[in-house]
C-alpha cells in the first residue's frame, strides 16, 4: 500500500519528551496508575513512561471495535481488563489515537464507576474528523485532521505497526 510519512520518529520522540515533562509536573508527589490501551499504544506508552521523572504504576486494558475495517463499528468490547486496583487511584489513560471517541468514553466511564480518584486522558494523536463523543483530552501529542494512519504501533488490519514514524495510507 502507498503511504506518506506525516511524523518522523525523531519528531515523535521530541514531542513525547515534552508530554513527559508536563505530566511529571502535574503529578509531582503522586504515583499515578498509567493504563495503556492495547495494542496500538505499546511504543508510545513505553517512550512516554521512560520520559517521566515520577514513579508510576502500569497496567493495560484492551478494547476491540474496528476488526478489519477503517471505521469503528461503534460496538466496543473489552477483551482484556485492568488487573490492578482502580479504586482511589489517579489514573492516566493512554491511547494511541482518538477518532470517534467511543473507545475512550467506554473505558473512562468504566474506570470512574470503579471509583478512580481522577482520570486524565493522554493521546498521541487526536484525529478530530469523526468525533462522536465529547471527550476532554488532557495531554495530546499531535492533531491530525483526517486520513487513516499507521506506524509507531498503529495498524491497518494488524499490519504496519512496526514502522518507525506515523504514516498516512493513500486510499
Ligand atoms: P475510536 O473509538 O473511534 O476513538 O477509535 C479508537 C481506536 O481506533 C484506536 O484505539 C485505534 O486503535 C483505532 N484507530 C482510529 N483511527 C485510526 C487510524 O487512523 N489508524 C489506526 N488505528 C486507528
Ligand atoms: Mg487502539
Amino acid at each position: 500500500m502507498e503511504m506518506e510519512c506525516l511524523i518522523t520518529l525523531e519528531d515523535i520522540r521530541k514531542r513525547v519528551k515534552e508530554l513527559g515533562v508536563q505530566i511529571s509536573q502535574d503529578y509531582r508527589g503522586k504515583e499515578p496508575l498509567m493504563i495503556g490501551i492495547l495494542n496500538g499504544v505499546v511504543f508510545f506508552f513505553s517512550d512516554l513512561i521512560l520520559s517521566l521523572d515520577i514513579p508510576v504504576k502500569i497496567d493495560f486494558i484492551r478494547a476491540a471495535s474496528y476488526g478489519a475495517s477503517m471505521e469503528s463499528s461503534g460496538d466496543i468490547k473489552i477483551t482484556k481488563d485492568v488487573e490492578l486496583p482502580v479504586s482511589g487511584q489517579d489514573i492516566i489513560l493512554v491511547e494511541d489515537i482518538i477518532d470517534t471517541g467511543l473507545t475512550l468514553k467506554v473505558i473512562e466511564d468504566r474506570l470512574r464507576q470503579r471509583g478512580a480518584s481522577s482520570v486524565r486522558i493522554c493521546v498521541l494523536i487526536d484525529k478530530g474528523e469523526r468525533r462522536k463523543e465529547q471527550i476532554y483530552i488532557d495531554y495530546c501529542g499531535f492533531k491530525i485532521d483526517e486520513g487513516f494512519l499507521v506506524g509507531y504501533g498503529l495498524d491497518f488490519n494488524e499490519r504496519y505497526r512496526y514502522l518507525p514514524g506515523i504514516f498516512k495510507l493513500k486510499t
